[in-house]
């Protein structure tokens, strides 16, 4: 979507749109959902579970109700599907890690106008801890554990044999091209906090045996070993395009002879550098967040490619509805023989054109 700003009325409508999500926010804050359960609740009953007052959370309830997050009959309330299972603590499919990595967030963009005045992140100068790692690499757990399956599935991996997860955290992309390609075995590459919970999340997964662990500084270490496959999500934007072009680099010297870097992220598109939305508001958080991260064109990541070294860029596209990011991955090859090829005349795999290409 992209929020277009003529009118006054488009103004205060795109300042007052924090009402909902604080309302969100609100009714997380007080573990609402996982109270709620599987049960009916009055407002009367519930308010007494919950410690608050009768009318704050009726009105609280209306409005969640409103964005049907629960479902009102008559005096009482339920849970929605989405609240009765993500949203809450009680049910395996809870996402609260990632919930808490989120909601955070509204405290932290209150201070975004000292990162204006600065240029640096809030609380620069604190360490990476390893608990802080910890959280963060679960809540990219449940970031993606529904979007990694349906960009493996549309991924055609079949000849390649090793992949590198580089800045994988939780392992999460690298277990689901695991799970679809049988014949494929990946590394992912972390600092140790991160790797932790990749071994916890790989060790409940039958592919997780062809996983094995890299420790790490991406940043400043040579990769060691060769793979066909350089998969790299959600850390472009972390680092500024001079940091990328040394990883680039680094990544072409692992890659095998017409090996693949799969980069994913949340690339502008537009002539400008402006859009989509979601990219560009992407980078205040990479303002209030990193030393150097921000968003970045296709046009100058395709640059920072070839001047690397890379051949073959191209975009591949995700289906609708299905993408980490809207048209959100670059693929760049080393030069020589791919993979695939020398798998084809060996007769090892059929000729296909990728279906994710186009
Ligand atoms: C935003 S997360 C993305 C995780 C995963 N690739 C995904 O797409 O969900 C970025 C990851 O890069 C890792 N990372 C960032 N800088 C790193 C560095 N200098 N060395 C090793 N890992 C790094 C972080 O620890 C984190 O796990």
């Amino acid at each position: 979507m992209n929020r277009r700003i003529v009118t006054f009325d488009d103004f205060r409508d795109a300042i007052t749109a924090y009402r909902l999500p604080r309302v969100l926010i609100a009714a997380l804050e007080l573990n609402l959902f996982t109270a709620i359960g599987t049960a009916a609740w009055t407002i009367p009953a519930l308010a007494r579970d919950v410690k608050v007052s009768e009318r704050g959370l009726a009105i609280l309830c209306r409005n969640l109700a409103m964005a049907d997050l629960l479902k009102k009959k008559g005096q009482t309330y339920r849970n929605s599907r989405l609240s009765a299972t993500a949203l809450n603590a009680h049910h395996p499919a809870y996402r609260g890690d990632y919930l808490r990595l989120i909601t955070s967030h509204w405290a932290d963009w209150g201070r975004l106008l000292e990162s204006v005045k600065s240029g640096l992140p809030l609380d620069h100068d604190e360490p990476d801890e390893p608990d802080y790692r910890r959280r963060f690499t679960w809540a990219m757990h449940h970031r993606t554990l529904e979007t990694a399956p349906k960009i493996a599935a549309q991924i055609d991996l079949r000849g390649a044999r090793t992949l590198l997860d580089l800045g994988g955290g939780p392992g999460t992309y690298a277990m689901a091209f695991l799970a679809k390609n049988p014949a494929l075995r990946a590394t992912v590459c972390d600092r140790p906090a991160a790797l932790d919970v990749a071994k916890e999340i790989a060790s409940t997964h039958k592919a997780g045996a062809r996983l094995s662990y890299l420790p790490l500084d991406l940043l400043t270490e040579a990769i060691p070993g060769t793979y066909d496959v350089i998969w790299y999500s959600n850390v472009l934007h972390i680092y500024s395009p001079q940091d990328n072009q040394a990883v680039f680099r680094r990544a072409l010297a692992s890659l095998s002879p017409g090996g693949r870097l799969l980069i994913q992220d949340a690339f502008l598109h537009d002539r400008e550098g402006l859009l989509p939305e979601e990219a560009s508001l992407f980078a205040v958080s990479m303002l209030l967040f990193t030393e150097r991260g921000n968003t970045y064109t296709e046009t100058e990541t395709r640059a920072w490619l070839t001047d690397a070294g890379f051949e073959r860029i191209r975009i591949l596209r995700m289906k609708k509805g299905t993408e980490d990011w809207e048209d959100g991955i670059l693929e760049a090859r080393s030069p020589g023989t791919n993979v695939e090829t020398r798998a084809r005349r060996t007769g090892s795999i059929k000729s296909s054109r990728s279906r994710s290409s186009r």
